[in-house]
């Protein structure tokens, strides 16, 4: 920074979330750098095509800064002081993170995929230039779920995470808490821009999945790999399901659970059954939330807008106003604590309690031999409805030959589960597995 305390800002990246920090600088400079007679120079924004009469007429309203597609410039300007990376994608936003850090400029980003693919690599660049990484909006969007493990928690010995971290499977799922069916839920989020063309990363997981590596790194110290997140999506969940957890008192949502138990840490993305009277159970539509529960403060609450230009602008400003009055007073960043490979319990080993939607044979004998089955993987079953299954005909008949059974278990692990649901694969009872769920709490 210069004598005169001007601090020199350049942008990777100036799409939806971009071009609204930028637009937002202005007000920066006068509401809050203004007071510490801190002045912002918006250096350069990197972009893949340089149209700025075509930026100016979509409203991105990029003014002072030089539009440029040459990233070189950017590290080798001394004047930039804070790199904002807001590209996207792992590629090549994590090398020009890394060569921003290492040109000894401090680094903000909203990146999940890069943080969660090369956040310990990229800690370790920091601390040795003495330089800030943040990066608050890469998980919860707007509200301060990375914030409060860096700083306000860090007294406590954190146990477990749970969270709603997807906004687009949160919606869906409340869309089908209310009666839409997976298909009808997932075009209505198209059309509201909460689901992407190709909604993959969403629906499978793997966004939620980044994002609880990340958050393990900070609760825990944990390096998890991505391949030993124990994860599913939402595809499979289907009005039958979502029907019968509302009628035991549930309702499903996609929930990221971050353990610590015994030495071992666990990391888990799966449509889980949540009660409908709970804090998580009534996080609806596209709002994130997340649950800690800390050995001295006890359990903690969040809730806000997880996505969106605003809320995420919120946590990129806060990220870049706490950088700049770092830098105004000389105050170095905290070092990060290095996470580790720490031992990682197994899939099967992960317990709760469950649910359990069965097709099965309309026919006597049939439950005495589920039952028997579940006996001999020691699970115990806590409750069992039996449910007709509906024709779709304009008058809704039960069909005769086949019949819905609704269980619900006692704490189990994934390991008997898993075993009992071998021995249905082979059963003559079982015609199919619609959905075995865990259920939280
Ligand atoms: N959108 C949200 O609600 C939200 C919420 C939380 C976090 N985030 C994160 O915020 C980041 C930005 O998201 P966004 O929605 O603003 O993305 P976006 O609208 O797709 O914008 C990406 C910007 O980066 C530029 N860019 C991409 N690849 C580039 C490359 N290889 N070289 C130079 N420039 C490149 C693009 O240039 P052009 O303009 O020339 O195409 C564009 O300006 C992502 O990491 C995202 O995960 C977003």
């Amino acid at each position: 920074m210069s004598q005169d305390h001007t601090v020199g800002i350049s942008f990777l990246g100036a799409g939806n979330i971009g071009s609204t920090v930028i637009s937002e600088l202005a007000r920066l400079q006068i509401d809050l750098i203004g007071l510490s007679g801190t002045s912002i120079d918006l250096r350069y924004v990197l972009v893949r095509s340089v149209d700025r009469e075509a930026r100016e007429a979509q409203g991105f309203g990029i003014s002072g800064g030089q539009i440029t597609t040459d990233v070189e410039e950017i590290f080798s300007d001394e004047q930039t002081h804070i790199v904002v990376e807001l590209m996207g994608g792992e590629d090549p936003a994590g090398e020009y993170i890394s060569r921003s850090l290492e040109a000894g400029k401090h680094v903000i980003t909203a990146n999940k995929a890069v943080m969660a693919a090369s956040g310990a690599n990229l800690f370790e660049i920091a601390n040795r230039n003495n330089r800030h990484l943040q990066f608050e909006a890469s998980v919860g969007g707007g509200i301060p779920i990375i914030s409060s493990l860096r700083r306000d928690l860090v007294a406590n010995d954190i146990s477990s995470i749970e969270a709603i971290i997807n906004g687009t499977t949160n919606f869906i799922l409340s869309k089908m808490s209310v009666g839409d069916d997976y298909e009808s839920a997932l075009a209505e989020a198209g059309r509201l821009g909460y689901a992407e063309p190709d909604p993959s990363a969403d629906v499978d997981g793997h966004d939620a999945v980044a994002k609880s590596i990340i958050l393990a790194m900070l609760a825990f110290g944990a390096l998890i790999p991505k391949d030993k997140v124990v994860s599913q999506g939402i595809r499979s969940i289907v009005s039958a399901d979502m029907q019968a957890a509302l009628e035991l008192g549930y309702t499903i949502k996609l929930l990221a659970r971050i353990q610590s138990t015994e030495g071992q840490v666990s990391a888990s993305v799966l449509p889980t059954l949540v009660g409908t009277t709970t804090q998580l159970g009534n996080v609806g539509g596209v709002t994130n939330a997340a649950e800690y529960k800390g050995d001295l403060v006890g359990t903690l609450f969040y809730e806000g807008p997880g996505a969106g230009r605003e809320a995420t602008t919120s946590a990129v400003l806060a990220d870049l106003i706490e950088v700049i009055r770092d830098e105004t007073v000389g105050r170095k960043p905290l070092p990060f604590v290095l996470p580790k490979s720490l031992p990682i319990r197994t899939p099967a080993d992960l317990s709760s309690r469950f649910f359990m939607r069965l097709i099965v044979a309309n026919t006597p004998g049939v439950l005495a031999e589920i039952s028997k089955i579940l006996a001999v993987a020691g699970i115990s079953i806590a409750s069992v409805v039996q449910k007709d299954i509906l024709t779709n005909s304009e008058i809704l008949e039960p069909l005769p030959e086949s019949a819905q059974l609704i269980l619900t278990t006692h704490v189990s692990s994934r390991g008997q589960i898993e075993q009992a649901t071998n021995e249905f694969n082979g059963s003559e009872a079982v015609l199919q597995i619609g959905s075995v769920l865990p259920i939280s709490g």
